[in-house]
C-alpha cells in the first residue's frame, strides 16, 4: 500500500508546527466534543512542562505527515481518540482510520501517547482508541506512555485526570525536562466587548455563515443546518407521567435525501429561563455583544463557538450549561471565590487526591449539580461571564433515528422521542435540553412556524437490499423508531409489486393501554400482511415482567430456523444499557439450545453474523 492510498487534501501541521515553535501536537477523534476537550486541556498543561502544544483535527490535516514529526526536537504526538457508536470512529478521524490502516509508511522515530474515550455500554468498548495505539507502535512508533482508557459510563473525567498524573511525568522522564515553576495564566481567550456594532454581524445561533438562519442556502449539512418546520408534534402515549411524542419535520425544498435508518441530528437550544438566572445571578447584561478572540493568534480555532455574539446566545445556542461540569472548570473558577473556606473546598475537588475524588462525587455528581447549581451552592464565587463561557462546553447536537421512509414520506422526517424529565436525589427537576425544547415546538395557528436546524447523518443501519429476505425487528420503547421506516418502506416496496420476506416485529411497552407507540399503524400493517408477525411485551400488565426478549425465548425453534436456514437480517434499536445486551444473549442462548452450540461457538456466530451485517444495532445510552 502507499501511504497515500487514501488521499487527504489536509494542511501540513509539521510546517505549522516548525513555524509556530510547537513540540507537541494532539490529535482528537471528537463526536460529542469531550476528545476535544481533554486535547484543548493537554494543550494547556504542556505550558507547565515548558512545552508548547497544538490541537489538532485529524480531518484538517495531512496525516500521511507523521513520519516527519521526529525533524522536531523531542516532539510528540497525542491522540485522544473516541470510539462512537458500533465500534467507530468519529466523523472527524475517519479518514485518518483510514490512513492508518491502507499505510505501509513507517513512522520510527515518532513519540506518541493515545488516550481512548468509549463507553463500557457498548460490545466495541475503545475499539479506536486501542487500535490507534497498537497500529501506531506497529508502524514504528515510539509510544512514550501506556494507553489511556476512558468510560463515559463510569467517570471519564477521573480516568482522564489519573491518566494524565501520570503521563506527564513519563514525558518529563522520557526528553529529560522538568516542570516549570512558572504559574500560566489560565485563560485561553481574551474577551473583546463591542459597544457600536450592527446587529446584522452578530451571531445568533449560526453555526458557521452569519445570517445563514434567516437566507438558507443549499447544500445543507452539520456546518450547515436546514431549518426544518415542524409540521406535527403530538403527544403518542396516555397518562401524565410521561411524554413520548412524534414530530415531523418538513424537509421539502431542502435537497436534503435520507434512507430508513439514517439518524437526523437536531440542534437544540437551552432553557430560556435558566439561562437568565445564569445572567442574574452573575449579574451581568445578557445582551452585551462579546467576541471571546483565542490569545494564541497561531491556533486554527479563533474562537470557542461563533463570534461576535451576545452573551445570552452563547448560553443559549453554544455552551451546555446543564451537563455536570468537569473537575477542571471548577478548578478553574475557584479563583473567584471570595470565601477562602469555598475556595478550598473547589480546588480539593481537582481529583488529584482521593479525597478530592470523593468530594467531586459526593458534591457534583451524586448530587447532579450542574453550572447554575453549582454557582447557587456557593454564594461567594463570581466568575466573570466570560471566563465561564471560555471553560463551558459547546452545546452538543442531539441525534435521533429517523422514524420514516423517504419511499413514502419524501418530504418529511420522523422523530419518535422520550421526553427526559427526573427528579435528582437532591429534589431538583431535571429536563433534558432536546427533548424539552422539541417538546415545545408547539404548531400553532399563527403564521410563525417552529423550526429545528437539523441535518441528516449516514448510517449503516440498513434494510436487506434484496427485499425477499426475512427481517426480525427488534425495538422496545423508543427503539421503535427506525423500526416505523423499515416496515413503511416494506409496505411500498410491496404495494410495487415486489417480493418482500417475513417482516418480524418484537416491539416492548410498559402497558398496552398506554405506550403502545404506534398501535393503529402496526395494527394496520399487520392487516394488510405487511407486518408478518406483531409481537408486542408488555412488562407492566401482569406482575412477572415481560420483555421482548421473553418473547424472543418462546419464539426460539421458529427465529433459529430463520437464522440458521433463512439468512434472515436480525435488527435491534433503543436501550444500550439493559435491552441490547440482554437481546444479544438472549439469542446466544437460543444458539445453544436450539443449534446446539457451545456457549463460545454461539457468540462466535453472533460475532460473524454482525461482521456480515446480518445483526445490526442501532442503539444509545
Ligand atoms: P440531555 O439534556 O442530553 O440529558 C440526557 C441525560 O440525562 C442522559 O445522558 C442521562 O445522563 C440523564 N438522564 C436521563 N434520564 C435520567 C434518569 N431517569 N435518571 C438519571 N439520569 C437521567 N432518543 C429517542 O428518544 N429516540 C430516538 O430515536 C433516538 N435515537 C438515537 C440515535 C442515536 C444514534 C443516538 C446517539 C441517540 C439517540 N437517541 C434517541 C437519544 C437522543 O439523542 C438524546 O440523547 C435524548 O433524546 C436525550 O436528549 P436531551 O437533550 O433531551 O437530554
Ligand atoms: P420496564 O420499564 O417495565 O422495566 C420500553 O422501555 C420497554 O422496555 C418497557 O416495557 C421496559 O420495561 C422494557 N425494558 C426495560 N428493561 C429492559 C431490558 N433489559 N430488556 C428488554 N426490555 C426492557
Amino acid at each position: 500500500f502507499s501511504s497515500r492510498a487514501i488521499s487527504m487534501q489536509g494542511a501540513s501541521f509539521i510546517e505549522k508546527m516548525k513555524k509556530t515553535d510547537r513540540n507537541i501536537v494532539v490529535f482528537y477523534g471528537s463526536q460529542t466534543g469531550t476528545a476535544e476537550g481533554f486535547s484543548n486541556r493537554l494543550v494547556k498543561d504542556a505550558r507547565d512542562y515548558g512545552m508548547k502544544g497544538m490541537v489538532a483535527d485529524p480531518k484538517e490535516y495531512d496525516m500521511s505527515e507523521l513520519c516527519h514529526l521526529p525533524e522536531i526536537t523531542n516532539s510528540l504526538a497525542v491522540f485522544c481518540m473516541a470510539t462512537y457508536g458500533e465500534g467507530e470512529p468519529t466523523d472527524n478521524a475517519q479518514d485518518f482510520y483510514n490512513w492508518m490502516q491502507s499505510t505501509g509508511n513507517s513512522l520510527e522515530g515518532v513519540h506518541f501517547a493515545v488516550f481512548g474515550l468509549g463507553n463500557k455500554t457498548y460490545e466495541q468498548f475503545n475499539t479506536i482508541g486501542i487500535y490507534t495505539d497498537q497500529r501506531l507502535a506497529e508502524l514504528g512508533a515510539t509510544r512514550v506512555f501506556d494507553l489511556g482508557i476512558g468510560d463515559e459510563n463510569n467517570n471519564m473525567e477521573e480516568d482522564f485526570i489519573s491518566w494524565k498524573q501520570r503521563f506527564w511525568p513519563a514525558v518529563c522522564e522520557f526528553f529529560g525536562v522538568q516542570a516549570t515553576e512558572e504559574e500560566c495564566s489560565s485563560r485561553q481567550y481574551e474577551l473583546v466587548v463591542h459597544h457600536n456594532i450592527s446587529m446584522n454581524e452578530v451571531y445568533t445561533g449560526e453555526l458557521d455563515c452569519l445570517m445563514s438562519f434567516q437566507i438558507q442556502k443549499l447544500p445543507f449539512d452539520a456546518n450547515n443546518p436546514f431549518l426544518a418546520p415542524v409540521i406535527v408534534n403530538r403527544k403518542l402515549n396516555k397518562g401524565r407521567s410521561r411524554h413520548l411524542m412524534h414530530l415531523e419535520l418538513d424537509i421539502s425544498g431542502s435537497n436534503i435525501s435520507y434512507n430508513a435508518g439514517d439518524h437526523v441530528a437536531v440542534y437544540p437550544a437551552n432553557d430560556v429561563s435558566l439561562v437568565n438566572r445564569l445572567g442574574e445571578r452573575l449579574g451581568v447584561n445578557l445582551d452585551t455583544v462579546i467576541t471571546l478572540k483565542n490569545l494564541d493568534v497561531d491556533s486554527s480555532k479563533m474562537y470557542p463557538f461563533p463570534c461576535p455574539t451576545t452573551y445570552r446566545t452563547a448560553l443559549t445556542h453554544y455552551l451546555d450549561i446543564t451537563s455536570l461540569p468537569h473537575s477542571n472548570v471548577l478548578v478553574e473558577l475557584a479563583q473567584y471565590a471570595s470565601d477562602l473556606k469555598e475556595q478550598e473546598t473547589i480546588r480539593k475537588m481537582d481529583c488529584s487526591s482521593a479525597e478530592g475524588k470523593a468530594l467531586y462525587h459526593s458534591w457534583v455528581l451524586d448530587a447532579e449539580r450542574d453550572i447554575l447549581t453549582v454557582l447557587e451552592d456557593l454564594p461567594s464565587l463570581h466568575p466573570p461571564m466570560d471566563h465561564l463561557c471560555e471553560l463551558l462546553p459547546r452545546l452538543q447536537a442531539r441525534y435521533y433515528s429517523i422514524a420514516s421512509s423517504a419511499k413514502v414520506h419524501p418530504t418529511s422526517i420522523h422523530i419518535c422521542a422520550a421526553v427526559v424529565e427526573y427528579t435528582t436525589k437532591t429534589g431538583r427537576v431535571f429536563k433534558g435540553v432536546a427533548t424539552n425544547w422539541l417538546k415545545n415546538k408547539v404548531i400553532t395557528d399563527s403564521c410563525l412556524r417552529p423550526s429545528v436546524p437539523m441535518y441528516v447523518r449516514k448510517s449503516q443501519f440498513r434494510l436487506p437490499f434484496t427485499a425477499s429476505k426475512p427481517v426480525v425487528m427488534i425495538g422496545p420503547g423508543t427503539g421503535i423508531a427506525p423500526f416505523m421506516g423499515f416496515i413503511q418502506e416494506r409496505a411500498w416496496l410491496k404495494e410495487q409489486g415486489e417480493e418482500v420476506g417475513e417482516t418480524i416485529l418484537y416491539f416492548g411497552c410498559r402497558h398496552r393501554n398506554e405506550d403502545f407507540l404506534y398501535q393503529e399503524e402496526l395494527q394496520e400493517f399487520e392487516k394488510a400482511g405487511v407486518l408478518t408477525q406483531l409481537n408486542v411485551a408488555f412488562s407492566r400488565d401482569q406482575r412477572h415482567k415481560v420483555y421482548v426478549q421473553h418473547l424472543l425465548k418462546k419464539n426460539k425453534e421458529y427465529l433459529w430456523k430463520l437464522i440458521h436456514f433463512s439468512n434472515v437480517h436480525i435488527y435491534v434499536c433503543g436501550d444500550a444499557h439493559n435491552m441490547a445486551r440482554d437481546v444479544k444473549a438472549t439469542f446466544h442462548a437460543i444458539a445453544e439450545e436450539v443449534g446446539e452450540l457451545s456457549h463460545a461457538e454461539a457468540v462466535d456466530y453472533f460475532k460473524q453474523l454482525t461482521i456480515s451485517g446480518h445483526y445490526s444495532q442501532d442503539v444509545w445510552s
